[in-house]
């Protein structure tokens, strides 16, 4: 990769406005005079007052993309900078990645040409040292366990056997399971020694499966012998379960033999806390080639997690091949400064793009499908639209006024308008490819952060409020989220949800699955209104959220800090009437990717906070230790 020959640095200053003040100084470390040109910056603290800037002018903004040109003759020379100040911020800046996450030049000849940029820096702080996230641990019992199990009554051996075989006499099924965990942990810990072998080897022990009808679904139980280890089950899921435990206790053992033993006696009698194990990734704002999804799978897999809720669609892109709908993969996807869709939230000057076409989400869906991980899809409507609606400007009503509402991300016009015919047979199309792409019970449909106005400057939302006898946008939005449902009933699937589903009237709870993502309240709130909940409430289980308060910790915080001990100890059903726990399905962790422009950064947010979800979706409550949970969570494999 070649350096780029301009560089944007940036420093906010707190008192320099309402919300403080960006400064921004542009290098021109080039050989060559730069003059001409605009300049354009991808920042989620937006400028919401054009005049509010100083040595610079506002020329235009959309959603984060922001355009600013120099003062009228500016020539820059090699080595010189063009510093420029910008307040009228939408809010203030927090950490370090709250200002320009990338930036370019349009050059007065029309070229793009990148600029580099750093993490924003605060003026006049001194540097702190980086908080402990994460204390060194204590072990109780030697056992390299994650999720920890709901029963162990184990003794620790001194050594560890070379290698674990299905006991000869195996049923295929037993073994076929084998190879499948043995190939998950070969792809998660590259370099580590086999835990299975097929064929027994005399220096091993051996497993002997058991199938046992009174185990608990998804449970399974280990007994432990010097001898052999008996693994019994009830479905495939527990013996699956039951053998990733077996690998977990083998490579603990074995890459931190001062820390971690493998049981010689005694059992481990194990089952889920939850149904409902899920984590989320949103692949809108950034995408991730399938590689990537299926090693997310793995690590779900890895910690027990059964629900991967892949977002694949937002305002910044629509992911999912539809063939009936071609451009929502082309137009639809295509971010660059000279297309529809405009960069956002790291995009630079070269047009970035990427979809999952329909062979790659059947080999995704298969892949988890071994792994006992079902493949939960999500079209985010009617609102977080603005992709859709840029590749499909016929589902938009021309006589609406342009901006007439702004969604809270700060993009106009960008919900699916209920009042359009067009828009249903769209998403009857949609539907009829996804439910043959995914055979989950639920469909997702989003159906968060609509804008409170929207819809309400549309001529024909006017007239069929006027059919309907409704009126505003929750009602609307109700009116149109009920015929979503039909067709998702009519297909034979159900109806999940973000929180937001449930205003305006809502759609029949019955069948219906609602993620409670505002606060831990509104889950209660939907339980007593008759839905199935599950809680990822973002002060604990948004991955996106800050782990420390310092200014140079990389992340959001809307929904505050959140540091690891916080997602670990939080109890979700904590609050539950007892009367309504049963509508508590589990919990989620939620991976929203504005700020994850790098793998690093992916990687320093999402982990331990993920398997610490794991192990609230897994583990009772009264067994859940965060100082045991510290200790062997840095076993994890990372993305
Ligand atoms: C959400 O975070 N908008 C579901």
């Amino acid at each position: 990769m070649t350096t780029s020959p301009y560089r944007l640095e940036t420093t906010w200053q707190p008192d320099g406005g309402p919300f403080g003040r960006f400064t921004f100084t542009l290098f021109n470390v080039s050989d060559a005079a730069l003059s001409g040109f605009k300049l354009v910056y991808t920042s989620l603290t937006r400028v919401i007052d054009p005049e509010a800037c100083e040595n610079a002018v506002f020329l235009r903004r959309n959603a984060n993309f922001h355009e600013f040109g120099p003062p009228a003759g500016l020539v820059l020379q090699p080595g010189e900078g063009w510093t420029f100040t910008v307040s009228g911020l939408h809010r203030t800046a927090k950490h370090c990645t709250d200002g320009a996450k990338s930036a370019y030049l349009t050059l007065s000849d029309g070229r793009h040409v990148d600029v580099a940029v750093s993490d924003l820096l605060l003026e006049g702080a001194v540097n702190e040292p980086p908080p402990v996230l994460l204390p060194e641990g204590k072990l109780d019992l030697p056992f390299a366990l994650q999720p920890w199990p709901a029963e162990i009554d184990a003794k620790p051996g001194e050594g560890f056997p070379v290698v674990l075989s299905p006991a000869p006499g195996s049923s295929p099924e037993d073994i076929r399971a084998v190879s499948t965990v043995l190939a998950l942990f070969h792809r998660l810990f590259e370099s580590s020694h086999a835990p299975f072998n097929l064929k027994p080897s005399p220096q091993g022990r051996t497993i002997t499966f058991r199938q046992d009808a009174g185990i608990a679904k998804e449970g399974y139980r280990l007994d432990f012998s010097g001898e052999t280890i008996v693994l019994a089950y009830a479905d495939a899921s527990g013996r699956r379960y039951g053998l990733t435990s077996l690998a977990q206790l083998l490579e603990g053992a074995r890459s931190k033999p001062d820390l971690f033993r493998f049981p010689v006696s005694g059992s481990i009698s194990d089952k889920p806390r939850y149904g409902w194990r899920g984590c989320h990734l949103d692949v809108s704002r950034q995408f991730y080639p399938a590689a990537d999804i299926n090693r997310l799978i793995d690590i779900l897999a890895w910690f027990k997690m059964n629900i991967f809720h892949w977002h694949l669609t937002d305002d910044e892109a629509w992911r999912l091949e539809i063939k009936a709908y071609p451009q929502l993969t082309t137009t639809g996807v295509l971010r660059g400064p000279d297309e529809p869709l405009l960069p956002q939230l790291g995009n630079g000057a070269t047009p970035v793009g990427g979809f999952y076409s329909q062979d790659d989400v059947r080999a995704i869906v298969a892949h988890a499908d071994s792994l006992g991980v079902e493949v939960i899809p999500e079209i985010d409507i009617p609102g977080h639209s603005t992709a859709t609606l840029a590749a499909l400007p016929e589902l938009s009503d021309g006589q609406e006024a342009p901006e007439s509402y702004r969604s809270v991300q700060g993009y106009p016009n960008n919900a699916l308008n209920p009042a359009i015919e067009l828009t249903y047979t769209f998403l009857e199309k949609v539907f009829d490819e996804m439910v043959e792409l995914f055979p989950s019970s639920y469909i997702h449909i989003g159906g968060d952060e609509v804008a409170n106005g929207s819809w309400l400057a549309s001529p024909l939302a006017k007239k069929l409020m006027d059919r309907e006898g409704i009126s505003g946008t929750f009602a609307l939005q109700s009116y149109f989220l009920k015929r979503i449902k039909a067709m998702l009933t009519a297909r034979g699937r159900k109806l999940a949800g973000w929180n937001e589903v449930a205003h305006g009237g809502g759609v029949d709870p019955k069948d219906s699955l609602l993620i409670a993502w505002e606060k831990p309240e509104v889950g209660m709130e939907l339980a007593r209104s008759g839905y199935d909940v599950v809680m990822s409430p973002g002060q604990a289980y948004y991955l996106d959220m800050v782990q420390a308060e310092a200014f140079q910790e990389p992340g959001a915080s809307w929904a505050g800090t959140v540091p690891p001990v916080h997602t670990y100890t939080y109890d979700a059903e904590g609050d539950f009437p007892d009367d309504l726990k049963d509508r508590m399905k589990g919990v989620q962790a939620c991976i929203w990717c504005e700020h994850f422009l790098s793998r690093g950064y992916f990687n320093r947010l999402v982990f331990p906070r993920l398997p610490a979800i794991a192990e609230a979706a897994w583990t009772p409550k009264a067994n859940k230790d965060w100082q045991r949970f510290a200790a062997i969570v840095r076993l994890t494999p990372v993305l």
